[in-house]
C-alpha cells in the first residue's frame, strides 16, 4: 500500500487529524516524502504529532501555574534517567490507540517505530530513574513542579560485552536530533567561574563583596514537556546546556589567536557534554564540581526570574518556592542563592539565610563513605572563591549555635563542621545540605533511621523536627501499565483502572489470588512475557533459555555492596550438585544478570567477567542441559529493564544489610509479580511489611547483627574452613575452574573475601542465602501456590508508587498543593483552579 495515499473514511476525523499531522511532519518539519522517508523519519514525525498534543497542554499547564500563583517546587538532580517517551506520552495523553490506528493504517509497524526512539540515558542508576519517576507523579498529582538537570551530550555509556569483559561506548543520543526538546535561545544565564572577589564600604557604611574578572559561560534551556496521565498537566523538566559567551570569544579573540579562542570556547562547552558514569561513589573531578555549579547557578537564577514576575519581596520566596536537592549533587544552590541574596538583591545576612533554609530540603540517598561530597577548599579558592566566604560565614555562624547548645564538647565541632580540616582541606557538602536546609530525608525507613542514629547522628540531636523518611516508589504508569500490557490488561478485567493513579487498588487483587480462572491466566501472562524475553536472550545472547524454568534475577549497577557475587556463589553451588549427581531432580534455573559497572571500578569489572565466565562453563556443559542457564545481558538500561521486569520470577535484593538506601528495582520486581529474595535492607524491609512475611524469602544477617559482627572482629575464613561446599566455590573460583586460560584471573575476588576481611559479609550469609534459595525452588514445584504469592505480592504494592511519595513530599516539606488544569475548551482563559491538600 501506499503510505501516503492514505483514504480514511470521513466519519474517523480524529484519524484523519492524526495522519495529517504525522505527514506534515514527515513533509515540513523533516523534508521527506514517500521516496526517502526512514523508519526512523517515522518515528520523528510521529513524535512531533504528540509533542504538538503536548505543547497544547503545556502551555494551558503553565499559564494555569502563574494564574494561580500556588507555590510551585523545584527538583533539582544531576541525573534524570528518563528511557523513551513515545509510549508513555501516549499512555499519558490517552491516545496510544487512535495513533496506532492512524499509523497502522499508513502502512507502518507500529512497534518497530517505537524501537527506533534514542533512550534519554542522563542517569546511572536509581538516584536518577527516582527523579524521572517523581516528575511523572508530579505532572499526574497536577502539582507545579519543574525538574532542573543537565542536558548532557553522551548520557550513561552503552555497554558491550567483549569476551566477557565490560567495554564502554559512548552514548551519543542527540546525534540525530532529540524531538522532545524545545531549545529556549532567550533562556540563557551567564555563570561565572573564577575571578576574585572585592570587598568594599558602600555609602551607608555596609561592607558589599563583588565577584569580579570571572569567565562566563552561558546556561541555555531545553524543555522537555512532561505530561501528567489523563489530566491535562504538562509539566517542564528544563535541561541546561553549556554554550561560550559573546564576552568570552571577544576576550580570546581579540588577543588575534584565532585557533587558541576557538579552543577555548569548545573548552567552556564541555561542562555539559558528559555524565559522570559513577554511582554510590564520587569521582572528584573539577568538571564534574563545575558542572554542579552550573547546575545549581542557572537553576538558582532561573527560580528567582520567574518568582519576580509576580513578587518584589523576596522574604516571600519560601511561601512560593520550594527547592528539593536530589542528594548533594546540587547543594551549591545553597551558597548560590545567599550569593545572590547578600550580593545582587541587598538582603542582609540573617535574612538572606532565613529565606534560603526554608526554601531548601535535602534527600540523602546513601550512607556509603566513598559516595558522601567533598570538595576540596582549594577548588572553591580557584573557581568559586565567593561561595567559599559565604560557606565560611554559614559555618561560623553553625558552629557559634552549636558551641552554644552543647558547650566545652570540641570534639562535636569538629565532627559537625562544614569544613574537615583533616588531611586536604575539604568542603562536607552533606553538612553544607543539612544546615541550609529545613528538611533532610532518607528514603526507606531504616535508611532513614541510620541517618538519624549513626551518619547524622550529631544533626540529628541538635535539629531533631528537621528528620524525616519519605520511603521511595515508582511510576505504575510506566513501571506496569507501560512495560506490561498484558498483565495491566488481566488486571483491569478483575478490578478495574483505578490502579493507575491510586495503586493500593491493588488490594482487590487479594479477593481473587487463588480464583483458579485468574491464576491460570495470570500463569499464562507470566509465561508470555517470559517468552519474549527468551527470544530477547536467543537473540541477543544466542543462549536457548528454559521458559518454565525460574527466571531469576538480579538487574542494576555492579556494586561490591549489592552482592552480584554472593548470587555467583550460589550459581556455581548450584552447579557443583548437578555435577555431583547429574540424575538429580534439580527445579531448573535461568539466572539473569544485568548492570553497568563504573568504567573506573576494577573490582566490578572482574565481577561482570566472572559471571561471564561461570556463564561459559555452565552453558556448554551438556550434563547440565537446561537446568540451569546463565546469562548476562549487555547494556542494562529504561528499555531493557522494560522487557526484564515483567518476565522476571525472583528478584534478588541481596545487598549487604544496612548498605542499600531504598532500591527500587526491587520494586518494580514485586509490582510485576515476581516473589523477592532478599536481605532485611533498605526498602524490602516495608516490601515485606506490606506483602506479608509469609510471601517473601527474607535471609541473612541483620543491620545490628552486621554491625556487632564487625565490632566483635568478623574472621570471614571461619566460614571458609567450616563450610565444604563454600570451600569447593571458592577454590574453583581462585583456582582458574573459570578461567583455564587465565588461572589467576579470578584470584583478587577470593581474595577480597578470604584475605581482606569480606567487607559485605558475604561468607556469613553463604548457608542463610543457599538455605533460602532451596525454600525457593521447593516453592516453585508448587506452581498455585507460587503463582498466588506472586499475585499477593502485586497486591500489596500499593504503598510504593511514586505517587504516594510525592504526596507526601508535597504535604511534609513543600506545603504544595495540586492546579488543576481544565480540558482544551477552556484554552485561551488561562482556566485554572487551584485546589485540595494531599
Ligand atoms: P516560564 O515560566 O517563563 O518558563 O514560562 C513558561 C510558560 O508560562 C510561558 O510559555 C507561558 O505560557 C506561561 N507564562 C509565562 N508568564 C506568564 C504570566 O505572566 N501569566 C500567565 N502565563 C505565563
Amino acid at each position: 500500500m501506499n503510505e501516503y495515499d492514505a483514504n480514511p473514511a470521513p466519519e474517523l476525523d480524529n484519524l484523519i487529524l492524526i495522519i495529517k499531522s504525522f505527514l506534515e511532519h514527515i513533509e515540513y518539519t523533516l523534508g521527506k516524502d514517500k521516496y526517502t522517508a526512514t523508519r526512523y523519519d517515522a518515528f520523528n514525525a510521529l513524535a512531533y504529532a504528540v509533542r504538538d498534543k503536548l505543547v497544547e497542554r503545556w502551555l494551558d499547564t503553565q499559564q494555569a501555574y502563574y494564574n494561580s500563583d500556588n507555590k510551585r517546587v523545584y527538583y533539582i538532580s544531576m541525573e534524570f534517567l528518563i528511557g523513551r517517551s513515545l509510549i508513555n506520552s501516549l499512555i499519558n495523553l490517552d491516545i496510544l490507540e487512535d495513533f496506532r490506528e492512524a499509523i497502522t493504517s499508513l502502512g507502518y509497524d507500529f512497534e518497530e517505530i517505537f524501537d527506533e526512539e534514542q533512550e534519554a540515558g542522563l542517569g546511572n542508576g536509581g538516584l536518577g530513574r527516582l527523579a524521572a519517576c517523581f516528575l511523572d507523579s508530579m505532572a499526574t498529582m497536577s502539582i507545579p513542579a519543574y525538574g532542573y538537570g543537565i542536558r548532557y551530550e553522551y548520557g550513561i555509556f552503552r555497554q558491550k560485552i567483549v569476551d566477557g569483559a565490560q567495554m564502554e561506548l559512548p552514548d551519543n543520543w542527540l546525534r540525530y536530533r532529540n524531538p522532545w526538546e524545545l531549545d529556549r535561545q532567550e533562556h540563557l544565564h551567564p555563570v561565572k567561574f573564577y575571578g576574585r572577589v572585592l570587598t568594599t564600604t558602600n555609602k551607608f557604611g555596609k561592607t558589599v563583596s563583588e565577584w569580579v574578572d570571572t569567565e562566563d559561560v552561558m546556561a541555555m534551556a531545553y524543555d522537555t514537556p512532561i505530561p501528567g496521565y489523563k489530566n491535562n498537566s504538562v509539566n517542564t523538566m528544563r535541561l541546561w546546556s553549556a554554550k561560550s559567551s559573546r564576552d568570552f570569544d571577544l576576550k580570546f579573540f581579540n588577543e588575534g589567536n584565532y585557533i587558541r579562542a576557538v579552543e577555548k570556547k569548545m573548552q567552556t562547552e564541555t561542562i555539559s557534554k558528559v555524565l559522570y558514569p559513577a554511582d554510590n561513589v564520587i569521582e572528584g573531578k573539577e568538571l564534574r564540581f563545575k558542572q554542579e555549579y552550573f547546575l545549581a547557578s542557572a537553576t538558582i537564577h532561573d527560580v528567582l526570574y520567574r518568582f519576580k514576575k509576580k513578587h518584589t519581596d523576596l522574604r516571600l520566596l519560601p511561601d512560593k518556592v520550594a527547592i528539593q536537592l536530589n542528594d548533594t549533587h546540587p547543594a551549591l544552590a545553597i551558597p548560590e542563592l545567599m550569593r545572590v541574596l547578600l550580593d545582587l538583591e541587598n538582603v542582609d545576612w540573617d535574612d538572606a539565610w532565613q529565606i534560603t533554609r526554608k526554601t531548601f530540603a535535602y534527600t540523602n540517598h546513601t550512607i556509603l563513605p566513598e559516595a558522601l561530597e567533598q570538595w576540596p577548599v582549594w577548588f572553591f579558592e580557584q573557581i568559586l572563591p565567593r561561595h567559599l566566604q559565604i560557606i565560611f560565614d554559614i559555618n561560623k555562624y553553625f558552629l557559634e549555635e552549636v558551641a552554644k547548645q552543647f558547650p566545652g564538647d570540641n570534639a562535636r565541632l569538629a565532627r559537625m563542621s562544614i569544613v574537615e580540616e583533616h588531611w586536604e582541606r575539604k568542603i562536607r557538602m552533606a553538612h553544607l545540605a543539612i544546615v541550609g536546609s529545613h528538611s533532610v530525608n532518607g528514603v526507606a525507613a531504616l535508611h532513614s533511621e541510620i541517618l538519624k542514629h549513626q551518619l547524622f547522628r550529631d544533626f540529628y540531636e541538635m535539629y531533631p523536627e528537621r528528620f524525616n523518611n519519605k520511603t521511595n516508589g515508582i511510576t505504575q504508569r510506566r513501571w506496569l501499565k507501560m512495560s506490561n500490557p498484558s498483565l495491566s490488561e488481566l488486571i483491569g478485567e478483575y478490578i478495574g483502572d483505578g490502579w493507575v493513579t491510586d495503586l493500593y487498588e491493588l488490594e482487590k487483587l487479594r479477593a481473587v489470588a487463588t480464583e483458579p480462572e485468574f491464576a491460570a491466566r495470570w500463569q499464562a501472562v507470566k509465561k508470555l512475557n517470559k517468552e519474549k524475553l527468551a527470544a530477547y536472550i536467543l537473540k541477543h545472547n544466542c543462549i536457548q533459555v528454559n521458559v518454565d524454568s525460574i527466571f531469576d534475577c538480579q538487574v542494576k549497577r555492579i556494586h561490591e555492596y549489592k552482592r552480584q557475587l554472593l548470587n555467583v556463589l550460589h550459581v556455581i553451588t548450584m552447579y557443583n550438585r548437578i555435577k555431583e549427581n547429574p540424575a538429580g531432580d534439580f527445579v531448573p534455573r535461568t539466572f539473569i544478570f544485568s548492570g553497568k559497572a563504573a568504567p573506573a571500578y576494577v573490582t566490578a569489572k572482574l565481577i561482570i567477567r566472572l559471571i561471564n565466565a561461570v556463564a561459559t562453563i555452565v552453558n556448554n556443559d551438556p550434563e547440565v542441559g537446561d537446568r540451569m542457564k546463565v546469562v548476562f545481558l549487555a547494556n542494562y538500561s529504561v528499555s531493557l529493564a522494560e522487557h526484564i521486569f515483567p518476565a522476571a520470577d525472583l528478584s534478588e535484593q541481596i545487598s549487604t544489610a544496612g548498605t542499600e538506601a531504598s532500591g527500587t528495582g526491587n520494586m518494580k520486581f514485586a509490582l510485576n509479580g515476581s516473589l523477592t529474595i532478599g536481605t532485611l535492607d533498605g526498602a524490602n524491609i516495608e516490601i515485606m511489611e506490606e506483602v506479608g512475611r509469609e510471601n517473601i524469602f527474607i535471609f541473612g544477617l541483620t543491620t545490628d547483627e552486621v554491625n556487632n559482627t564487625r565490632n566483635k572482629g568478623y574472621n570471614p575464613r571461619d566460614y571458609y574452613s567450616k563450610l565444604p561446599a563454600l570451600r569447593r566455590v571458592l577454590d574453583q573460583i581462585a583456582g582458574g575452574f573459570f578461567s583455564p586460560g587465565a588461572p589467576d584471573l579470578f584470584r583478587p575476588i577470593v581474595d577480597l573475601l578470604l584475605n581482606q576481611g569480606d567487607y559485605y559479609m558475604l561468607l556469613a550469609d553463604y548457608t542463610s542465602y543457599i538455605a533460602c534459595q532451596d525454600e525457593v525452588s521447593k516453592l516453585y514445584r508448587d506452581q498455585n501456590e507460587w503463582t498466588r504469592r506472586a499475585i499477593l505480592n502485586t497486591a500489596g504494592m500499593g504503598k510504593f508508587s511514586s505517587d504516594r511519595t510525592i504526596a507526601e513530599y508535597a504535604r511534609d516539606i513543600w506545603g504544595i498543593s495540586p492546579v488543576c488544569v481544565k480540558g482544551a475548551e477552556s484554552r485561551q482563559h488561562g482556566d485554572s483552579s487551584a485546589h485540595g491538600s494531599f
